[in-house]
């Protein structure tokens, strides 16, 4: 098969389409012949050379992808050869197959393309696992998300939308229109405003229950300060850095909590746990309408050099999909 190899980490004229070996499913795996796959921020980390891929996972980028199986392994139950799904993956989604534990396996969403369907199972679970299994958002509640024009960033307007919470989302003003119309209730250009400020009036002095956080140490103190009591400031990116100083004085005045997770390196039983748990919880409300897929555009995989510039610019709103 072929796949996008990196020939020597860097900027990204390093990703290369190349003929690799095919994958063999062991036990407990499947192999799925890609249709479509999407972009994660974490690529663009590994092709830098930045983030390896974790123990036993395939060498290639790629964290999620849509299209049929195509092998069974031992001890597979409930799938089968032709079935159309998409997935979870550790890596190896910049590639015409991958192999993975079938427990990283989702349905394709009613009605939805093989094309829409590879830009989900990332951002649901990274989502759903910080907000709602960590972080409880619920109706009613405020909920902070910044880099709303993100793929990460438009799938948690539309699930805090779809549970109920208000939303506030940080982004660059020219997103502002299409992430308002996707439910957003108010969008700060984090560029020119103070979301600390903003978030406090726009809650008449509430804050935000829960902050989802992809910039780490620069929005540490900010984020405390724009907390509502007892929130949760659950951070999965380090764009801003990765040191910062806790202000515990801060955070206790607030009885606030800080998690700070990664979903690629879980184990893979972890992984079916959230897998599970977006199935049930998120599914549905894809299903029925309330979250859709939001795809910037499509880029030809071997063409993936141009989809990580894109990323790099920001210049994308929601995800960007590759085509092998
Ligand atoms: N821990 C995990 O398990 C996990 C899983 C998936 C993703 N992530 C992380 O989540 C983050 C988002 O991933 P993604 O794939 O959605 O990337 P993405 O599509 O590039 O979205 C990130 C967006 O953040 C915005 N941004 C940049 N600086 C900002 C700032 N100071 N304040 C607010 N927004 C800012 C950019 O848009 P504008 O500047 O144009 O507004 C950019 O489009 C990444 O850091 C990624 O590593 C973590």
């Amino acid at each position: 098969m072929h796949a996008i190899v990196v020939e020597k980490p860097g900027g990204p004229e390093a990703l290369v389409w190349a003929e690799v070996p095919d994958p063999e499913p062991g036990a407990g795996e499947v192999v799925v012949e890609i249709t479509a796959a999407a972009v994660n921020r974490a690529d663009v980390m590994q092709r830098q050379g930045f983030y390896p891929p974790p123990a036993g996972a395939p060498p290639y980028i790629g964290l999620e992808c849509a299209g049929v199986i195509a092998a069974v392994g031992a001890d597979v139950a409930g799938h089968h050869v032709g079935e159309r799904v998409c997935a979870l993956l550790a890596g190896g989604g910049y590639a015409e197959r991958v192999v993975l534990p079938a427990g990283q396996l989702l349905p394709v969403p009613r009605g939805m393309s093989l094309q829409e369907a590879a830009s989900l199972p990332e951002v649901a679970c990274t989502v759903w696992s910080n907000v709602v299994d960590i972080a409880r958002l619920r109706q009613g509640r405020t909920l902070l998300v910044h880099g709303g024009g993100g793929g990460i960033g438009t799938f948690a307007i539309q699930l805090g939308k779809a549970l109920g919470a208000t939303v506030i989302v940080t982004a660059r003003e020219r997103k502002h229109e299409q992430l308002l119309a996707l439910g957003a209730d108010l969008a700060i250009d984090y560029t020119s405003a103070d979301f600390v400020e903003a978030t406090r009036d726009f809650t008449e002095g509430h804050g935000a229950d829960v902050i989802l956080d992809i910039i780490g140490a620069k929005y540490l103190a900010r984020n405390i300060a724009a907390l509502a009591m007892d929130g949760h400031i659950v951070t999965i990116g380090m764009q801003g850095g990765r040191t910062g100083e806790l202000d515990f004085g801060a955070l206790m005045a607030k009885r606030g909590s800080i998690s700070a997770t990664t979903l690629r390196a879980r184990p893979a039983k972890d992984k079916a746990r959230i897998v599970r748990g977006v199935r049930d919880q998120v599914w549905p409300l894809i299903d029925a309408g309330a979250i859709r897929p939001i795809i910037d555009r499509t880029i030809p995989m071997a063409q993936a050099a141009e989809a990580h510039r894109l990323m790099e610019s920001s210049d994308h709103l929601g995800k960007i999909v590759l085509l092998p």
